[in-house]
């Protein structure tokens, strides 16, 4: 393995939002993004992992006036609730902040001052939706109607969630208020504007710069076509957000502040940790900080249209990649609470091993947005198949071959140098696809070296041999190879490749270390690695006829 220059990267996950619980479709994008975090560390990077939950906009303050809470007493409530899930799947985040926060504030009025000294602020009045019943300005998520760019039905005012077009709510086709059922008035207010058209060029050149799939580049090339609109980046009162400094009535607009609450999650962990860093030191104009955000394929318009220009005028490096990711659907369709497919990522922790599910996630994930499904059958038949029965086996069928289990003494020399050649340019490859965002493909090669390795035991016999030291020279390759896959693991399925390791008394390997076989070490063989997955209860949680007992 090449030793690389460490890189002090950067990288995000969307914030949620504080409306609801996580469920597994948010777990595929933490996941995603944290076996990407932890292939970086292993390779020596400087990683900062970073989430926050995103707390304004009106749903959240409906919401919580249905509960009769405060906004603040829901977003607490929630944002502990989104930590334990996250926690429940080891994601590693080095800090969980949220965008209701002072830093984030401070950060807002920051870049909104920028904005106006660039003269990137317009005042334009605004026709906009008023619902008479409820007596007010409806936001873009109480107003649903036909999408004016493809006609789909029922998209709410802002964007679409089936072509992905964006829009002003006035524009929708037959609008109804999601909050009365009224059809909204149209109504005139002042609106400032962010002057995103100003910025087109530097935002153009960064999105063919590399920084994007390109899918998604084909997708938003016809946005830049048809040249970018402005930015309303203002609401009006009743609104729960940060209000805008010297403007009375108005607030800012939740998308504004929520990218903004990256930031703001890096201010709060450079203070937490007591870092001699400022913010600048890697989101400033020319800082070589690598920035990676994972999003959804349904906010692309927002991460790679709207943030660029608002870190432009913000006086901030633009990130160096935007990892969009399909969305998941559970039994073949979107998940669905009548069909009780809506799988919530604490029930999910609660009945099936983190690791499984990550595997699972994983096998299914690389660098493509288009949709990727999660089913019982599939979870289990994998995790069952490879991780348990392909990969945990290893060391325990091992156990029946050496003389003390407890403290196996690997020779000095390798058995079948050409095999070990073999599996570790697969290791080689298996950490190329990580750093490509191909984890299933990454996990594509570990399984090729379980195989190889389960073939070398099997072709060997070593069960056969009488001879010690050549049963000893398989137990020898096997184990190297296993540790080689162990290693391997660690971005995947964290608990799992821990336990692992620890038959080689070790709780970590770098990449660096990944192809020197462990030659000439002890190891401690276990009597059980990992439980396979009880097939009757993944059904039932996710609403499956139970399966036919399996061979
Ligand atoms: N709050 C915004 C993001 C602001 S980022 C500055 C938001 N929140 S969300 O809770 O709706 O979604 C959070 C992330 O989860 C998004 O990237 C979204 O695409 C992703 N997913 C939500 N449902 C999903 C699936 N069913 N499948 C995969 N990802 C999904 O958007
Ligand atoms: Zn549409």
């Amino acid at each position: 393995m090449t030793q690389n220059t460490p890189t002090r990267v950067v990288q995000t996950i969307a914030l949620a939002y504080a409306n609801g619980d996580l469920h597994v479709g948010h777990l595929v994008e933490a996941i995603f993004a944290d076996c990407h975090a932890r292939h970086r560390r292993a390779r020596g990077d400087d990683v900062v992992f970073l989430g926050a939950d995103d707390c304004h906009g009106t749903p959240i303050e409906i919401k919580a006036a249905a509960q009769n809470q405060t906004p603040q007493e829901l977003i607490a409530d929630i944002g502990a609730r989104h930590r334990a899930d996250y926690a429940a799947f080891d994601i590693s985040l080095d800090h969980y902040h949220s965008t209701d926060s002072p830093e984030n504030e401070a950060l807002c009025a920051e870049v909104y001052r920028h904005m106006q000294e660039a003269g990137l602020i317009d005042r334009r009045n605004v026709a906009q939706l008023f619902d008479p019943d409820a007596g007010r300005f409806l936001s873009d998520r109480h107003v649903k109607g036909g999408c004016p760019k493809c006609g789909a039905l029922d998209q709410y005012g802002d964007n679409c969630e089936a072509c992905g077009a964006t829009y002003q709510a006035t524009e929708l086709a037959h609008p109804v208020s999601t909050l009365t059922g009224a059809t909204p008035v149209i109504a005139d207010s002042e609106h400032l504007f962010f002057r995103v058209s100003a910025l087109e060029p530097i935002v153009r050149a960064w999105a063919q710069s590399g920084t994007l799939q390109s899918g998604v580049l084909a997708k938003i090339s016809d946005w830049f076509d048809d040249g970018l609109r402005d930015w309303d980046i203002s609401r009006d009162a009743p609104y729960f957000g940060f209000p805008i400094p010297d403007e009375p009535g108005k607030f800012f607009y939740v998308w504004l502040d929520a990218p903004l609450g990256y930031i703001a999650s890096l201010i709060a962990y450079l203070n937490a940790t007591g870092s001699s860093r400022t913010w600048r030191d890697d989101w400033g104009e020319g800082s070589d900080t690598e920035i990676i955000h994972h999003i959804g394929k349904d906010i692309i318009s927002f991460h790679a249209v709207f943030w660029p220009a608002l870190l432009t005028a913000g006086k901030c490096r633009l990130p160096s990649r935007v990892q969009a990711h399909g969305f998941l659907t559970v039994e073949g369709a979107k998940m669905s609470k009548s069909r009780g497919t809506f799988l919530l990522a604490s029930d999910l922790a609660a009945h099936v091993d983190s690791d499984a599910v990550r595997y699972a996630l994983l096998s299914r994930l690389g660098d493509f947005t288009t949709d990727i499904d999660f089913s019982a059958r599939d979870v289990v038949d994998r995790v069952n198949a490879e991780l348990v029965g392909k990969i945990a086996n290893i060391p325990v069928r091992l156990r029946g071959l050496v003389q003390d289990p407890e403290a196996v003494h690997l020779s000095d020399t390798l058995l079948d140098p050409a095999l070990w050649a073999e599996c570790a340019a697969l290791a080689d490859d298996a950490v190329a696809q990580f750093h490509a965002f191909e984890p299933g493909q990454a996990i594509r090669r570990i399984v090729d070296i379980a195989t190889r390795t389960n073939g070398f035991i099997q072709s060997h016999a070593p069960w056969a041999q009488t001879d010690l030291v050549a049963r000893n020279a398989v137990t020898t390759q096997a184990l190297c190879q296993f540790r080689l896959i162990a290693a391997l693991l660690q971005p995947v399925s964290p608990r799992f490749a821990q336990r692992c390791l620890a038959v080689f008394g070790t709780e970590a390997v770098a990449w660096a270390d990944l192809s020197t076989p462990v030659l000439g070490t002890t190891a401690a063989l276990p009597t059980h690695l990992m439980d396979r997955l009880d097939a009757g209860g993944i059904a039932a949680l996710f609403n499956q006829p139970a399966t036919p007992k399996e061979a």
